[in-house]
């Protein structure tokens, strides 16, 4: 028998026995915070798409950096916009490049903070695609050696981590090798490995420019449709190399970051995406919608559905309210 035995509002009585019984935590110890590096200096620029956000020169990130670490926050990721771009994104793995001086400007201030990059061509490719391209088509493999030739140069400016986001087949493989046989085998591989061809990630493409200049990314990126592809996504991903494995976007894709975190023993990453940010930001502006809580209402549910680390722009913000 149920009711009247069972009362499960017994425990949503007062704000002690929720606090008591509740199943998940969400900390600034989650967060990994993105951020834009750009060339120049006492640059700030806004992106209009991500209220919040800004294109930051080198200067400028190292202070957000450093703020983003006193808050509790672990771990940023970079993003870079370079200078030139051209057909074989040579700025992606110049010693001197965008990101490679991020990284020793941020790793020389904030010793103790992770910091990660994004390693992909699309921001650095003149067509933004995110591989070679010959003849209208993205080549896998000679892609391989430009990925490798990249995390090799983020390893060299004293990465923590580095996590390709290309989707690229073989890449993870090509990236553990370079980095191992180079004495890296200590950094860590977060592979960006359930990710889809979503339209969440326009905001982004703005913030990085980015946008491909002919076509889409569904020939390397994965079908929305599918669930059990992801599966053997983050097999091959771990079975290459990868330490994390992350599922992007988040929102749509709860059901995927579930599956993973049943089905693999590595820690799950989550991306909350430009466009998922951006759409808080907008309802927020318009007054439909309380943006502080449902912010919190969103990381707490990617943590619920099984993601150890969330990927957000919310990162900030949100470590300074969980702070409170
Ligand atoms: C680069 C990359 C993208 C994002 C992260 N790394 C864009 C894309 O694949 O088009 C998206 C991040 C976001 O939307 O917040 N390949």
């Amino acid at each position: 028998m149920s009711f009247p035995i069972h009362r499960p509002r017994r425990l949503r009585h007062n704000k002690v026995i929720r606090n008591m019984v509740r199943e998940t935590l969400l900390t600034p110890n989650d967060f990994i915070y993105p951020m834009f590096v750009t060339f120049g200096k006492g640059v700030r620029k806004k992106i209009s798409s991500m209220p919040g956000c800004a294109q930051l020169s080198v200067d400028e990130a190292v202070k957000d950096a450093q703020h983003a670490y006193k808050l509790g926050i672990p771990a940023i990721i970079l993003f870079g916009i370079p200078e030139h771009k051209d057909e074989k994104g040579t700025e992606a793995y110049n010693a001197k490049g965008i990101v490679q001086k991020a990284i020793k400007a941020i790793k020389d201030k904030v010793p103790d903070l992770v910091v990660i990059t994004d390693v992909c061509m699309c921001e650095y490719m003149s067509h933004g695609h995110c591989g070679v391209i010959k003849s209208g088509k993205i080549l896998n493999d000679p892609t391989l050696e430009l990925l490798a030739k990249e995390a090799l140069s983020h390893a060299k400016a004293g990465v923590d981590m580095v996590a390709p986001s290309d989707m690229m087949d073989g890449r993870i493989m090509a990236i553990r090798d370079i980095l191992d046989g180079n004495g890296f085998e200590d950094i860590p591989i977060m592979s960006y490995a359930a990710k889809y061809a979503s339209a969440f990630y326009s905001p982004f493409r703005e913030a990085a420019e980015s946008t491909p200049a002919f076509g889409d990314r569904r020939s390397y990126q994965m079908d929305p449709a599918n669930r059990r592809e992801a599966m053997k996504e983050v097999a091959l991903d771990i079975e290459e190399g990868a330490d994390i494995v992350m599922v992007k976007p988040a929102l749509s894709y709860m059901d995927i970051i579930s599956d993973v975190k049943d089905s693999f023993d590595v820690p799950v990453a989550a991306y909350n995406v430009s466009g998922e940010y951006s759409m808080v930001k907008a309802a927020a502006k318009l007054g439909w919608i309380d943006e502080m809580k449902v912010v919190m209402e969103i990381l707490t549910s990617l943590k619920r559905a099984g993601a150890d680390i969330i990927l957000t722009y919310h990162a900030v913000d949100a470590a300074r309210e969980l702070n409170k």
